[in-house]
């Protein structure tokens, strides 16, 4: 029996789970392969070089899947921003209708997407922001705990404690994201009033996940205490998979003084980051992952993935509801 949410019907989809938007990882293969398998694929608009080339990605992908596929827009913090509206507008002209907004001062985008009349999902790390984001009429919030690949935000709260949060606040349906691998971790999010989840760091090592299998194989060796907190003296904390080049930045942001962005720009660079995912070496440079990965030891496809955390989940569910027994009248 399908789990039906109020994600699943509004986004067309037959399992809540979403694929985040992954720098370098969310290309056409995994995001056609996640929507095939029944969740939601996102593209990560960034890791086009140019609006144009984000054009033939979003035609790639359909020429891979019929089925409902988002496209991902990080606003970054950067002097020399991006052309966001570009991005924003070839893929609104190539026919997408599910966006995925994540970082500071997405108002415009979302107030552009909104107009255009297409479904909005915001990523946030507080629910202070979620509040914001909703006021700015997004339809799905994204709640992006402690435990997330990437940027947690500065305050450092797990998911557990922003979901119940969220139940009681939020007026849209919000998913969870963040330390999400299996189907116990969905049916959680769904108990703590979640529609869906979202997932990054265990869509990384699937079949389909367009990175070198040395670092798929990495992650299935590694465990929950092999991630690290890079930038937090900056306040633009980012958790990466530990390894040589992340040790020594957090080295350098921990020297008496500190450290400016300037005095790690080489080891941080993200064409480094890249090579990892295209060498296979997982100390070549700074690549994101989440603590989850101390739940992945296998690289299943998409498929296998999702049918298992749907299976799982369902499970979950009954064996839970199972606990509930009629009261003794002794
Ligand atoms: C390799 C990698 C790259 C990511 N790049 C982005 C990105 O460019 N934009 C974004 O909004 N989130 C990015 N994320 C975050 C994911 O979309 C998602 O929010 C996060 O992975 C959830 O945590 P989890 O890894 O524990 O599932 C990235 C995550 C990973 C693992």
């Amino acid at each position: 029996m399908p789990l039906n949410t109020q994600l699943t019907k509004l986004l067309g989809i037959r399992i809540p789970v979403i694929q985040g938007g992954m720098q370098w990882v969310g290309l056409p293969a995994l995001a056609a392969a996640v929507s095939e398998a029944g969740g939601l694929g996102i593209l990560t608009a960034l890791s086009q070089p140019s609006p144009q080339a984000l054009r033939e990605a979003i035609r790639k992908t359909r020429r891979l899947t019929s089925k409902p596929f988002g496209v991902n827009i990080t606003l970054l913090p950067t002097i020399n921003p991006p052309d966001y509206e570009g991005y924003a507008r070839v893929a609104v002209e190539e026919g997408v209708r599910i966006f995925e907004t994540a970082g500071n001062n997405p108002g415009p985008l979302i107030k552009y997407f909104k107009s255009q009349g297409c479904i909005v999902l915001h990523k946030c790390t507080t629910i202070r922001h979620a509040k914001s984001a909703e006021r700015l009429g997004v339809d799905v919030l994204s709640i992006d705990g402690f435990e997330c690949a990437g940027h947690p935000g500065e305050e450092d709260i797990g998911g557990l404690v922003l979901l119940a949060r969220a139940a009681k606040e939020l007026k849209v349906p919000y998913i969870s994201s963040g330390g999400i691998a299996d189907g116990r971790g969905l049916a959680a999010s769904l108990a703590l009033g979640a529609s869906g989840a979202n997932m990054g760091t265990r869509f990384m090592c699937t079949v389909e996940s367009p990175i070198h299998e040395n670092i798929k194989k990495k992650i299935v060796s590694s465990t929950e205490r092999d991630t690290v907190h890079i930038f937090r003296t900056l306040h633009n904390t980012a958790r990466v998979f530990k390894n040589k080049v992340s040790v020594e930045v957090v080295k350098i942001e921990n020297r008496p003084g500190g450290a400016k962005f300037e005095d790690v720009r080489d080891l941080v660079s993200g064409q480094r980051g890249k090579l990892v995912y295209e060498n296979g070496d997982p100390d070549y440079g700074i690549w994101s992952a989440g603590i989850c990965i101390g739940l992945i030891d296998d690289i299943p496809t998409c498929k296998e993935l999702l049918e298992r955390m749907e299976r799982e989940a369902e499970e979950i569910i009954g064996k839970t509801a199972s606990l509930i027994t009629p009261r003794s009248r002794l």
